[in-house]
């Protein structure tokens, strides 16, 4: 795993998507180079600056240029505290302190396996990267996405670009099927057949929690993105600690052995 690195990374845009939600693009070229699916950095305004600790945020997209050349990443950030009221309201221009790659990815399955990703809300934040190595090396892919409402739901059309099928539902029913995510994601399951499936969830720990239900019935591989609170990201605090299940219900770090880990790891009584 390459090592991270620590970068006062200038803000290139700033698109705000609603009154809450927003995707930031900073140059870090540096990091988002050597990111891969899953992997997250740790990001605040200014070292110096309220608060003290820095947040997690999922890469969310690696930018290029039109050679190809690497240039930046982006975040895709829903305001609700201190950091994440910084990142809705910084400018093109200003700078934000980023230090990344961190964490460990998800696996990147090959044909005939297919990849299906389960997001709800800004849980989208992983699975473009996934979704560009996934279609790189021919794999299949579906997204199912859930939101409350459509307001709630981003860059479908940059999914369905990518050969992505996508099923959305949100829970007014303004778009997709009326009702959680874990609706159509049973049925899907159920038509199964021979088809093998890996399953990447990202969300809300409830969302995660469901799928890894149905996915251990169905006997289907689940790699969950996990969004516990973190100190460093770094493995020296311990604030982000989950209860594995193998080897005797120990605990493990999640900026070291997570954020993505197999669904069948953890100890899902002990997550909230
Ligand atoms: C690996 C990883 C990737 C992530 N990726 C993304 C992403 O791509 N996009 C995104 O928007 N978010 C992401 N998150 C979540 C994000 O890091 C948190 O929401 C972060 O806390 C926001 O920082 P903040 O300063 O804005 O809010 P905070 O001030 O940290 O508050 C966040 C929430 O936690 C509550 N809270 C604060 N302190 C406590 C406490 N001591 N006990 C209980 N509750 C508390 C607050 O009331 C608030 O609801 C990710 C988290 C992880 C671990
Ligand atoms: S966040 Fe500090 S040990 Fe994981």
């Amino acid at each position: 795993m390459p090592i991270p690195v620590d970068v006062t990374a200038t803000v290139l845009a700033n698109h705000r998507l609603s009154d809450t939600d927003n995707i930031l693009e900073l140059q870090a070229p540096e990091i988002a180079r050597h990111s891969r699916p899953g992997q997250f950095v740790m990001v605040k305004r200014a070292i110096g600056r309220e608060p003290l600790l820095r947040r997690p945020f999922s890469v969310f997209e690696v930018i290029r240029d039109s050679d190809g050349t690497v240039t930046g990443l982006s975040l895709l950030s829903k305001r609700v505290g201190v950091v994440t009221r910084d990142l809705f309201a910084v400018e093109p221009g200003e700078h934000i302190q980023c230090l990344g790659p961190l964490g460990s990815p998800f696996t990147i399955v090959e044909p005939p396996m297919q990849g299906w990703m389960v997001a709800g809300g800004v849980g989208l934040a992983p699975f473009a990267t996934l979704t560009e190595q996934l279609r790189e090396r021919g794999v299949s892919t579906t997204l199912f996405y859930g939101g409350r409402s459509a307001s709630d739901l981003y860059h479908i059309p940059f999914f369905e670009q990518h050969g992505v099928r996508v099923i959305l539902s949100t829970e007014d029913g303004t778009i997709g099927e009326q009702g959680y995510i874990t609706e159509p994601l049973t049925r899907e399951l159920a038509n199964l057949g021979e088809q093998r499936v890996m399953v990447y969830a990202c969300g809300p720990t409830p969302m995660m929690r469901a799928v890894s239900k149905l996915t251990a019935q169905t006997g289907v591989t689940t790699e969950v993105s996990l969004e516990q609170m973190m100190g460093c990201g770094l493995g020296g605090c311990y604030s982000c600690v989950v209860q594995v299940v193998n080897a005797g219900n120990h605990y493990v770090r999640s900026c070291l052995e997570g954020p993505v880990f197999n669904s069948e790891q953890l100890n899902w009584a002990d997550l909230t």
